[in-house]
């Protein structure tokens, strides 16, 4: 069934992912699949729900590679979304326990889509709903700030705690965002386990890409 949701004059109908295929894991630009199409990354610490979101959104449980170790990502992944948009699955960002060089390695990877990819249109920041935000986390938004790089921000793992208890948490956070910029992101949250934000995150894709259209 296709729902249709009326946001002032526009009229989008809800996407439906109907197929989603893998089209190939690379380091640096250059290795990264040849068709171009529009690119919708989610990045975030290690360990955060990226992967575990994408399988989520796409439906499919084993499309990205996900585990509770962190650092299970190391490559940048591209999934091929109806044939004309890609979700694209990066490294996790701030995991300790690695090795200097190993965790170098990485930044190197995600910055190197993050400031070069051509087709880059929306960096979903993921960051864990049940924690205030981290120096960490906070520093990689002022980089994309500088670095103009338009971003959304979704809080995720959702499910971990009671209806109150996240929408106080969320207002936290929102709150410390305002700290540092004059406006919020578009902000959504969700849970890989119950499905929580699959609706809205795939409807801002859809207008999103409506918008480059047009
Ligand atoms: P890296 O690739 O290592 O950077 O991690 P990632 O951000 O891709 O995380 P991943 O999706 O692999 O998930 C990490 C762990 O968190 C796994 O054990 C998941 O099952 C769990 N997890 C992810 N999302 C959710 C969620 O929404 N709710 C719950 N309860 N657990 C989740
Ligand atoms: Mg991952």
């Amino acid at each position: 069934m296709i729902f249709l949701i009326f946001a002032g004059e526009l009229r989008y109908a809800l996407m439906k992912i109907k197929e989603a295929l893998f089209a190939g894991s690379s380091t640096r630009i250059s290795e990264r699949p040849k068709q171009a199409f529009p690119e919708f990354a989610f990045i975030g610490r290690s360990n955060v729900g990226k992967s575990s979101l994408i399988n989520m959104l796409t439906g499919s449980k084993k499309l990205a590679k996900t585990s509770s170790t962190p650092g299970k990502t190391k490559l940048v992944n591209h999934f091929l979304i109806n044939r004309e948009w890609y979700l694209v699955d990066l490294p996790g960002y701030g995991y300790a326990k690695m090795s200097a060089t190993g965790r170098k390695q990485l930044e190197q990877v995600i910055r190197n889509y993050v400031n070069l990819s051509p087709d880059l249109v929306m960096l979903f920041v993921l960051i864990d709903s049940r924690h205030d935000i981290g120096q960490v986390d906070m520093d990689f938004l002022f980089e994309l700030g500088e670095g103009q790089i338009p971003f959304a921000i979704i809080f995720t793992k959702g499910d971990k705690m009671g209806p109150n208890a996240l929408a106080a948490q969320i207002e936290r956070m929102k709150a410390q965002i305002l700290e540092h910029w004059e406006e919020l992101p578009p902000c959504f949250v969700s849970s890989a386990e119950t499905g929580l934000g699959k609706e809205e995150i795939l409807t801002y894709i859809e207008e999103v890409l409506n918008n480059l259209n047009q």
